[in-house]
């Protein structure tokens, strides 16, 4: 019998960042798949049957696979840099939860299942949960099949070198028809529960949000040879893009949008860049005001752009409206925990994308960092452990 803690000290040398610490673990990257195999192992020490489907995710069954199945999961990728919690922290809780039930000798009464979604991060290929929208249908599979990543590879190299089949890869009835309900544990990603002064509790939503790349053009030149009049800087309006996030998320209420990543080409000191991509993230409470805001700033970088000369294109990478989870098993889920505390989240999650299919509820762990997607990441043992205890009246009520 494991507890969380436990099971997330034995993966804490795997995927580690060297660059501002924490873990970088992407989509079927060395440091991902050790931890697939690490939890394939896992499972099979507590009698869960293993299987990955035709998407990548991995699913360990306690009885036999569905239908009406009680599941729980979470993922094992990272941002880069990321904490050791948001993800793992809901896959250990799941083993440590069948630990707690197989010790009490408790026998599901329905299919349950422990799944391990693929590449939720999108670190990897950019679009995040990669392998729930794949399950659902949210993104087709040719449109998948073609991201890169950032050394060119597609998903269906990378697949193919996994041992998937991309011809398989898409839609998955069968595999989503077997989940009857969804449970998600995971780290909290900001203060909320610090400030409720509560180590657990039950989301009520996630923000709409989506991802854009801007890709602004220009004239690579010399940077000490060309005249500042005479430049066509792509550079210029990709700063008021950065500039421009910042304003436009301010002035809308409850919205969030960030760059976090920026890509001179080709990147040299003493050369003025040919283009620019830059990755817009932005988020709010519901669709309009996520287009809003997203249209504000992309009217800003393009006025920019045609002061300086240059063109930008805008690609839509990833969309995903806001998500209310479903009251009557929020109600169940904090019911069989007693008394928990209902809190919004701003963060995505693979029970998001599952909402729009299934009964979905998700759990909070207390991180007294509030801080999440960077190292400080935190939850103390204590709380993990509470973490589990909930996880396991849920499983127990939902599944018994
Ligand atoms: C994923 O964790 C996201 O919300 O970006
Ligand atoms: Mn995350
Ligand atoms: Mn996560
Ligand atoms: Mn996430």
């Amino acid at each position: 019998m494991s507890t969380a803690t436990e099971l997330l000290s034995a993966i804490k040398d795997v995927g580690t960042d060297s660059t501002r610490g924490g873990y970088s673990r992407h989509g079927y990257d060395t440091a991902e798949l050790e931890l697939r195999e690490w939890f394939t192992a896992e499972a099979g020490n507590r009698g869960l049957d293993v299987e990955v489907d035709r998407n990548g995710n991995i699913w360990a069954w306690w009885g036999e696979p569905g239908p009406d199945a009680l599941v729980t999961g979470s993922h094992l990728d990272s941002v880069p840099g990321g904490g050791a919690f948001d993800g793992p922290l809901g896959v250990v809780s799941g083993l440590a939860a069948v630990d707690m039930l197989q010790a009490k000798g408790f026998k599901p009464g329905r299919p349950l299942a422990l799944m391990v979604f693929a590449e939720e991060e999108g670190g990897r290929f950019g679009v995040p949960c990669l392998g729930s929208r794949l399950l659902t249908g949210a993104i087709a599979a040719e449109q998948a099949l073609a991201l890169t990543d950032p050394a060119g590879d597609t998903l269906a190299d990378v697949l193919r070198a996994a041992g998937l089949d991309p011809e398989r890869v898409g839609k998955d009835e069968e595999a989503l028809g077997r989940i009857g309900r969804f449970v998600e544990l995971h780290v909290e990603q900001g203060r909320g529960l610090v400030d409720l002064a509560t180590p657990v509790g039950v989301a009520t939503s996630i923000l709409a949000h989506g991802r854009w790349r801007f890709r602004f053009s220009g004239e690579g030149n010399h940077a000490g040879a060309t005249p500042m009049g005479s430049r066509r800087d792509p550079m210029l309006p990709a700063s008021q893009l950065v500039l421009s996030a910042r304003w436009a998320a301010s002035s809308m209420d409850g919205a969030r949008a960030t760059v976090g990543r920026l890509e001179p080409i080709p990147g040299g000191t003493n050369v003025i860049a040919s283009a620019v991509d830059v990755w817009l993230d932005a988020r709010a409470p519901n669709d309009g005001r996520t287009r809003t805001v997203v249209e504000r700033i992309t009217a800003a970088a393009k006025q920019a752009a045609r002061d300086e000369g240059c063109e930008v294109t805008v690609t839509e990478e990833s969309y995903g409206d806001a998500v209310h989870f479903d009251s009557a098993l929020r109600e169940e889920v904090a019911e069989a925990i007693g008394q928990a505390p209902g809190l919004p989240t701003g963060a995505g999650h693979d029970a998001g994308i599952l909402a729009a299919h299934v009964p979905t509820a998700m759990l909070f762990v207390r991180n007294p960092t509030g801080v999440s997607h960077a190292p400080a990441e935190h939850a103390e043992s204590g709380d993990c452990e509470a973490g589990v205890v909930a996880l396991s009246k849920v499983l127990e009520k939902l599944a018994g």
